[in-house]
């Protein structure tokens, strides 16, 4: 089968998204846009050589760059042309399911309110389900390097939207800043009827995937690719089918594999494993979710079954309710019985 065949299959795969940082999505030319709407001065002298710095070393490298570029969104709007502009290009990759993650405090820290963070992306989900038929969840997500007060008071002006969201979640700077700091906060957000995800054991140790799953109590890991390092855990991980949301285009870029044919995606694919392909920040990393099957299936050599399987992870593993789950698995059925006869 044809490179073009094999992309044709993947891209018509009902698929979740189900990490993916809404400020990650900032492509350059908005980033631009904006700058010139609000009258700011951008650091970078051209889309182009905005782009060029997106050179990183590790995950903090990225993360100083990450933020900074955040403070060209400042309204209500900005926020909703933001969201769009990624539900308009996940819908041409096949996403049917979206589950975004945001950063409160990168914008409540700059004056900017939550209010007008949450109701330029939510205004864009309702619009981009409309337009594009894709289902959603929001995610708020704490910043481990600021305090768990921090993290608590951020909780506090959350939690009057609380219908709003699926889970709250875990992200940021990983090494030095485990998840045992936050366990009263996220004991808070469950008593609240709140599910917890966390990013763990993407830069961080095995240790701070399994304080994920017993002090936060997470429904999925999000990366989680150092669990390999821990056999019991891999065992249990396999065992109760903790979903791991695997972005490997953003491992590669922060330099967790050096290349994608090093990655450990497909060896917990076949230990059985709950993991999937997602994109994380697919504007600095060079890839949206349909670019990062690609690369795997390539770099990897996966067959149709491996992909469909990832594919089939994705919707398992989402917030969706049962029979929203059922429509979108038995297309994927239908597809990979087509698949596997050419
Ligand atoms: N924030 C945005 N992307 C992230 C990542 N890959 N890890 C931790 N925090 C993040
Ligand atoms: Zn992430």
């Amino acid at each position: 089968m044809s490179n073009d065949a094999t992309a044709e299959f993947i891209r018509k795969l009902p698929k979740a998204e189900l990490h993916l940082h809404i400020e990650g999505t900032l492509e350059p030319e908005l980033t631009f846009e904006l700058a010139r709407k609000h009258g700011v001065t951008p650091k970078y002298p051209s889309v182009e050589a905005l782009r060029a710095a997106y050179d990183f070393s590790d995950l903090q490298s990225f993360l100083d760059l990450y933020y900074a570029g955040a403070d060209v969104l400042r309204d209500e709007d900005d926020f909703h042309a933001l969201t769009m502009a990624y539900l308009r290009r996940a819908h041409a990759d096949g996403v049917v399911h979206t589950e975004i993650f945001f950063d409160p405090q990168t914008h409540t820290a700059r004056g900017i309110a939550f209010a007008t963070v949450f109701a330029g992306i939510h205004r864009a989900l309702r619009d981009g389900e409309r337009e594009f038929g894709i289902s959603w969840r929001m995610i708020p997500n704490f910043l481990r390097h600021l305090s768990a007060d921090d993290a608590m008071r951020t909780l506090e002006e959350l939690l009057p939207y609380k219908r709003h969201f699926a889970a709250v979640g875990l992200d940021s700077s990983e090494r030095g800043h485990p998840p045992s700091k936050f366990t009263a906060v996220f004991a808070r957000a469950r008593r609240e009827g709140l599910r917890t995800v966390a990013h763990a054991g993407e830069e961080g140790p095995p240790e701070y995937i399994l304080e994920a799953l017993d002090l936060l109590k997470v429904s999925r890991i999000d990366h989680g690719v150092r669990c390999e390092e821990d056999e019991a855990l891999v065992e249990r991980l396999v065992r109760e089918q903790i979903p791991l949301t695997v972005c490997p285009l953003s491992n590669v870029k922060l330099c967790v594999y050096k290349r994608i044919e090093d990655h450990n995606l497909k060896r917990l694919l076949d230990r059985g494993l709950k993991v999937m392909v997602n994109s994380d920040d697919p504007s600095y990393f060079g890839g949206y979710v349909l670019d990062n099957y690609l690369a795997v299936q390539r770099g990897l050599n996966l067959s149709k079954p491996d992909v469909a399987q990832l594919a089939r992870n994705s919707i398992e593993a989402s917030f969706l309710d049962t029979a929203a789950k059922n429509r979108w698995l038995a297309k994927i059925e239908a597809l990979a019985a087509q698949g596997s006869s050419d």
